[in-house]
């Protein structure tokens, strides 16, 4: 079946996804043993002889797969992405194409079904992370790479190295996760770059692969671009494999995204919580819950969804760092979740003490930080207030009629009652009904 762009399908197959707002992302493989990152093989240029005896060791027996999922619930994250195999060419499932996989540890163990079952088990949305890069495989290019591990070593240059055979492997894997793991509701290719972008990487082929194996599952946009660059879709002129998302990484779009006639793009912005996705030992530098919050507040904001990444150790336990961060985070999507999923852009300029979201006739107003007395709302029309509560605990919160506030007679000023300090100190959320 040859897959061709209709915006109808587009949109059908997005709606859960637009709704969702926030994810996790999950970065596991063998560099959790050297515990410096999922980089680390490329960084220090670490050969197969050095790298391939983790194999041997790689032995999780703290891994839960299930706690994840609930880590993740509970964090109010609507889907999960798991790398079936990243950069290093480690597989997290039993391919049938390689010994270079979890099934080929003491482990012992496919993590990719476990993965997927748990997963719908707590029913969150299955993705899958797949490295179209693979710096273990003999076939990809080695010396004078942009980033293999042996790109400044002449005595890994290329001569025999047939990359039509690595593109016939990379796709049976593909294929593979698409027949053998049920119905997957995300992919995630990763990446793009120089020479190797789209038809480079059969592209076409590739995707008519997956859309007629996997019908509606929503897929990136790095078999074009990166971190960096858009896709077709953005020009408006969709290739076969374009993506149905863009990926800006570690970073919110100043202004949001729009294709090149003005319709707001579907983007998610993938975010880690300390400065690594895989797992790094010496990388204490966790982003607060509060700030990753009021970033997550940012995104929908803007019409995005926000990816938050976590990377378990070689024991497969996620840090105790990041899990703190999910419960922070899931207090607060429990009582405030309203204001996220299925909102977006409120068409209202940013207002000065917080953001706004908003579905429909429903605004949500994130207050950052307190007025002296009674909160401005601007931008509304005072006469278009149905009533204004507290998302949190459903307290109204009446519009003041003070005299201090008459020499304003358009702007609603919202009474948040006597105390000074607000009652969520990271994001105090109004639900403000206005008329239809
Ligand atoms: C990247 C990286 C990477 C990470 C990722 C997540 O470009 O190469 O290690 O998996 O994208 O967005």
């Amino acid at each position: 079946m040859a897959y061709q762009f209709s915006r109808e399908d587009y949109e059908r197959r997005m709606a859960w996804y637009t709704q969702a707002r926030f994810g996790m992302f999950i970065h596991w493989g063998l560099y959790a043993i050297p515990a410096r990152g999922e980089w680390v093989r490329s960084e220090e240029r670490i050969p197969n002889e050095q790298y391939d005896p983790y194999l041997q060791e790689f032995n999780p027996g703290a891994c839960d797969i299930r706690s994840w999922m609930r880590a993740a619930k509970e964090a109010g994250m609507q889907y999960v992405v798991l790398t079936a195999k990243h950069h290093d060419g480690f597989c997290l499932y039993d391919s049938a194409y390689t010994d270079f996989k979890s099934t080929n540890t003491p482990a012992g163990r496919d993590f990719v079904r476990e993965y997927t079952e748990a997963a719908r088990e707590f029913g969150l949305r299955v993705g899958l992370y797949f490295s179209i890069i693979d710096w273990r495989h003999p076939d990809f290019p080695h010396f004078g790479d942009r980033q293999h591990p042996m790109r400044d070593n002449p005595a890994y240059g290329n001569e025999g190295r047939n990359f039509d055979r690595y593109l016939d492997y990379m796709h049976a894997q593909i294929r593979e996760l698409c027949t053998n793991y049920g119905k997957l509701d995300l992919l995630w290719f990763d990446f793009a770059y120089d020479n190797l972008r789209g038809e480079a990487w059969r592209a076409t082929e590739l995707m008519d692969m997956v859309r007629t194996l996997q019908p509606d599952v929503i897929i990136d946009n790095r078999l074009e671009v990166s971190g960096e660059g858009f896709g077709s879709l953005a020009d408006c002129r969709p290739t076969p494999y374009h993506g149905d998302f863009v990926t800006p990484e570690t970073m919110i779009p100043p202004s949001g995204l729009r294709d090149a006639e003005g319709r707001p793009l579907v983007w998610e912005s993938c975010v880690t919580m300390n400065n690594h996705w895989g797992y790094c030992a010496t990388d204490h530098f966790f982003k607060p819950a509060s700030l990753l919050i009021k970033k997550l507040v940012e995104c929908v904001s803007k019409g995005g969804n926000m990816i938050l990444n976590v990377g378990p150790d070689a024991q497969g336990r996620i840090p105790d760092q990041s899990l703190d961060i999910l419960r922070e985070m899931g207090r607060w999507m429990e009582r405030n979740g309203r204001s996220i999923y299925g909102c977006g852009p409120a068409g209202l300029e940013k207002p000065e003490f917080g953001r706004f979201t908003r579905r429909g006739n429903t605004l949500y107003y994130h207050v950052y930080e307190n007025a002296l007395g009674p909160l401005p709302v601007p931008g509304v029309d005072k006469g278009s207030i149905l009533s204004i509560r507290r998302l949190a605990d459903g307290t109204e919160a009446p519009l003041s009629t003070s005299w201090v506030h008459s020499d304003y007679p358009d702007v609603a000023f919202v009474n948040l009652g006597p105390d000074p300090v607000l009652p969520d100190e990271t994001d105090t959320v109004l639900e403000i009904q206005l008329r239809p």
